[in-house]
């Protein structure tokens, strides 16, 4: 028989706050919609789990989700089984039947109840198939460690764009002429979960480039300047990567002006 319940199942019943620690004193009252349910366990809070999996909770202490405090229980007891669902059946079990809980790198949906603006996006119709199963959260967030914006199991040092790179090395590899955008991180112009704009872009058209390039407008609104250059006409054609001029937004190996 399975035993883990659908988080869904258990509907609005389990409607619950949780405080979450802001960090400067100030705790915030977060609403967690569905909290992760297993048929027949309850939560036996963290120190159990620290028995068998010591390595793990001496890093998850200084995680984004170890500042959970769910009303009613010790500081410190609903950390892991936010998560992973209440973990009596399986504590008891320990190594017999380790599945009687939940692991969210086969089940984004035990984030997504929580993080439903998360799920929002993952339904748009551009956005990195997470919900078909060819990449998972822990591809980019590590749920354990100090920094959750770096890949679980990554190199310690890997920042926001190394992230990406193992899956896009095309867009992340070093370009004779760099586009300096890129030190600010492909989240500058991408969206990692979902966007209605193709390629996931964060806008669609020249302005997400116009926000960091400044025009210098003179006379008549057809003349303006960008980097000394007229372009009055030029962005009347199209977004600055579709009208056939810089499409090499991500670098260049032959052109300063990332146009090939
Ligand atoms: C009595 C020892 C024991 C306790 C207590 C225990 N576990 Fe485990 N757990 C295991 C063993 C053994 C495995 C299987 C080997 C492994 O993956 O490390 C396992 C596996 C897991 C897995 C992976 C399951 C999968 O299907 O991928 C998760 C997640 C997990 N444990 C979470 C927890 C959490 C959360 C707690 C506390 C509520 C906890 N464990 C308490 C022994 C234990
Ligand atoms: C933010 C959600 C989240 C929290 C909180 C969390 N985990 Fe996990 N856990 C995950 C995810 C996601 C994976 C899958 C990681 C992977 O495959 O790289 C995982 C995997 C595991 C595994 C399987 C072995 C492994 O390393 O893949 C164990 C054991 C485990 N967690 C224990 C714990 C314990 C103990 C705690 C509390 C100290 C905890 N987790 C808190 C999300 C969480
Ligand atoms: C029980 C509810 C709950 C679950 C389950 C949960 N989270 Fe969170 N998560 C939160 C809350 C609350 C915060 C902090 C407030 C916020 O930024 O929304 C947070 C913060 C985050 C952040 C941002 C941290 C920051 O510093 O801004 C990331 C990334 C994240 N979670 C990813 C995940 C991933 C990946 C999973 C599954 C492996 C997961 N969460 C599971 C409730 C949850
Ligand atoms: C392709 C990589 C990637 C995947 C896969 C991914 N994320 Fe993210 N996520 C990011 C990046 C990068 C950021 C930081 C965004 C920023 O700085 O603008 C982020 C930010 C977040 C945040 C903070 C709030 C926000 O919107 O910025 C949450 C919460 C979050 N992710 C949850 C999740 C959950 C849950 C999953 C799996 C269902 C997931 N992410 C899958 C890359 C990813
Ligand atoms: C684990 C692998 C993986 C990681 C890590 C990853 N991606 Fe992706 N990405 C994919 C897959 C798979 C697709 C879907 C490809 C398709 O549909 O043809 C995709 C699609 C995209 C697309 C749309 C491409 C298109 O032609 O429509 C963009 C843009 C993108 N990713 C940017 C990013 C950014 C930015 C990051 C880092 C925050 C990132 N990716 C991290 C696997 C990954
Ligand atoms: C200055 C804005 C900008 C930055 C920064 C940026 N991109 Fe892009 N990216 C774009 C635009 C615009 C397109 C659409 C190009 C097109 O349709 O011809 C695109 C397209 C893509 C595609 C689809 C395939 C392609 O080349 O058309 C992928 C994958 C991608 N970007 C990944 C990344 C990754 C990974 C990073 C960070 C290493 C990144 N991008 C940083 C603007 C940017
Ligand atoms: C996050 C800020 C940022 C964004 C967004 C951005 N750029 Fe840039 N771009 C820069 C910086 C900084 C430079 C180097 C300084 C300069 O030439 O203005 C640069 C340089 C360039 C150059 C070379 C200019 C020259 O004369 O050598 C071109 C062409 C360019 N960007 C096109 C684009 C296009 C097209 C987009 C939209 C897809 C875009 N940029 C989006 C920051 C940005």
């Amino acid at each position: 028989m399975n035993k883990l319940l659908k988080p869904m199942d258990c509907g609005v019943l389990c409607m619950l706050l949780v405080s979450f620690w802001t960090g400067c004193g100030t705790s915030v009252q977060q609403p967690v919609v569905r909290p992760p349910q297993i048929q027949g366990a309850s939560h036996v809070g963290d120190q159990v789990c620290a028995d068998c999996h010591q390595a793990i909770t001496d890093v998850f202490a200084s995680s984004a989700h170890a500042r959970f405090k769910v009303p009613g229980a010790p500081a410190g007891q609903a950390g892991c089984e936010s998560c992973h669902g209440p973990g009596s059946l399986h504590a008891q079990s320990g190594m017999a039947t380790p599945a009687v809980i939940h692991n969210p790198r086969r089940e984004p949906g035990t984030c997504l109840d929580c993080h439903q603006e998360i799920h929002t996006k993952l339904r748009l119709p551009n956005h990195h198939p997470v919900l078909e199963g060819l990449l998972q959260c822990v591809d980019c967030h590590d749920p354990h460690g100090r920094d959750i914006f770096r890949p679980a199991g990554g190199p310690f040092y890997a920042s926001l764009n190394e992230s990406c790179a193992p899956c896009h090395q095309e867009q992340a590899r070093r370009f004779v002429f760099e586009h300096e955008a890129m030190r600010e991180g492909c989240t500058e112009c991408h969206d990692p979960h979902g966007s209605i704009q193709s390629k996931l872009l964060v806008q669609g058209d020249a302005n997400l480039c116009l926000k960091c390039h400044a025009q210098v407008q003179f006379g008549n609104p057809s003349d303006m300047l960008i980097g000394k250059v007229p372009h009055g006409q030029k962005v009347q054609a199209g977004s600055c990567w579709t009208a056939g001029c810089h499409t090499q937004v991500h670098g260049s190996m032959v052109d300063p002006k990332l146009r090939f």
